[in-house]
């Protein structure tokens, strides 16, 4: 993973960022000896390279044995209990990954459920499924947050119509509190396969735990190399020296961005396949930074799509903005641009150049002239699409949350905002213990 500042350079100097040194050290000191706010949520910290050691065996077993019988797999789960998984679907996998065959897949295919409470797009996914093997997955630490509730009551009276009472308990797998909460109690009493949440890791920052790996494992997904990744990068972004670690370099230098005035980081690809990625990050940095009336706001654009449509704003309008590309390298696929001479469109100059080529001189071209335009920006490149390389994202972007949050005086692994809503949604709803 490579970080390169060139496009801020002009808004930043070198010195701004170095001062910070003594500060990222005592924080990386208060972290790593668990002294800081939020201390008990530190399990993320070497979670990948204890998971290696402890072995992975039982969750590849699990997840063979779905993959052998299932035409389907349903995720139940929401925020920090969804986009880890998804966001690394849609990293590894083709983008049509769900219409490709069965063999050319050579796993099911995978859908969401419980992240919204839409009517319609439940109906839609019961549609969908009609006629398949499905097995199910559902996530949820407390077992009672609203949608996932709704989507696995839902799927689980498919299930039950489908296949009887019985063998529907075979078909769902909990991931859930090692001990407590209500899903931990129904899939006791039920007797499903279960895997824990381990408590010392928050939802945002769990997706390597059995929470993105079981379903990752049952697509397919080379969880012993996203993990590996993860282990490598506990230690590339282990030093306390901003001159050797990458993520706290990015974590000082958004701080000080913000504290001129650049207070939206608009995260920017050019891969569709990280439009998931992108909302993972967004939650990862939102709930971890937005507290206490402080906080850098997430946004992301795909691009080239959204250079024609937030392109404009970005280029031109309010200047409170800062961008990170993450760019990946290496495609997985060549494709070059056809001759055609008699077509009038003036891309004969292109013709059999790469667009992997193409994609990337639009990247540049866009760095370059939203610097231009007063948008500092970031590049932060990595290898390619592989596991191995997602899980090193994943632990670098983790740990340089931690470290922003920190220095920006919060609690990066706490959410009570996240509860106001819900608790003026359950007086709607006429929740026992909710009326006003
Ligand atoms: O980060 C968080 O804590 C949230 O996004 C939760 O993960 C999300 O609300 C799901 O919670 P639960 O796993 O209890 O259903």
């Amino acid at each position: 993973l490579k970080l390169d500042l060139t496009y801020t350079n002009d808004f930043l100097s070198e010195e701004e960022i170095t001062n910070a040194e003594s500060v990222v050290k005592a924080l990386h000191d208060d972290l790593v000896h668990k002294r800081t706010p939020g201390s008990d949520y530190l399990g993320w910290l070497d979670l990948a390279s204890r998971t290696l050691q402890e072995g992975i065996t039982d969750i590849l077993e699990a997840a063979k044995k779905i993959r052998d019988h299932a035409d389907a797999l349903v995720v139940v789960g929401i925020g920090g209990s969804y986009l880890g998984a998804r966001a690394a679907y849609e990293w590894v996998k083709p983008e049509y990954y769900n219409q490709l065959s069965k063999a050319e897949r050579g796993g099911p295919e995978i859908y969401f459920l419980g992240n919204h409470i839409s009517a319609d797009a439940v109906s839609d996914l019961l549609t969908v499924l009609k006629g398949k093997q499905v097995y199910v997955n559902v996530i949820s630490k407390s077992g009672t947050t609203t949608e996932p509730a709704i989507g696995f009551r839902l799927i689980r009276e498919w299930l039950i119509k489908e296949y009887g009472e019985q063998e529907t308990k075979g078909r769902i797998v909990a991931t859930t509190d090692a001990s407590k909460g209500a899903l931990r109690k129904l899939a006791t009493e039920e007797g499903y396969k279960t895997y824990v949440i381990p408590d010392d890791v928050g939802g945002r920052y769990s997706v390597l735990t059995p929470v993105g790996l079981l379903p990752l494992a049952v697509i397919g997904v080379d969880i012993e190399k996203l993990l590996q990744g993860a282990a490598d990068a506990e230690k590339a972004f282990g030093s306390a020296s901003l001159a050797d670690n990458a993520a706290y370099r990015y974590a000082v230098l958004r701080n000080a961005l913000y504290r001129k005035g650049y207070v939206t980081e608009i995260f920017a690809h050019f891969e569709p396949a990280l439009h998931y990625f992108a909302e993972w990050w967004k939650q990862l940095f939102g709930e971890s930074e937005g507290k206490n009336e402080k906080g850098v706001f997430p946004a992301s654009v795909g691009y080239t799509t959204d250079l024609h449509s937030m392109g404009q704003f970005v280029q031109e309008g309010y200047r409170n903005l800062f961008e990170t590309f993450v760019h990946v390298e290496n495609g997985i696929h060549n494709v070059q641009v056809p001759s055609a001479k008699n077509m009038d469109d003036g891309l004969e100059y292109l013709a059999g150049k790469e667009l992997g080529w193409i994609n990337d001189k639009a990247r540049l071209a866009t760095q370059s002239a939203h610097a231009e335009g007063g948008v500092p920006n970031v590049l932060i490149q990595v290898a390619d699409r592989s596991e191995y390389t997602l899980g090193t994202l994943f632990y670098f972007f983790e740990r340089a949350c931690a470290m922003s949050g920190l220095l920006m005086g919060v609690n990066p692994f706490n959410q009570p905002g996240v509860e106001n809503y819900k608790t003026k949604m359950f007086q709607l709803l006429g929740k026992p213990g909710y009326q006003k």
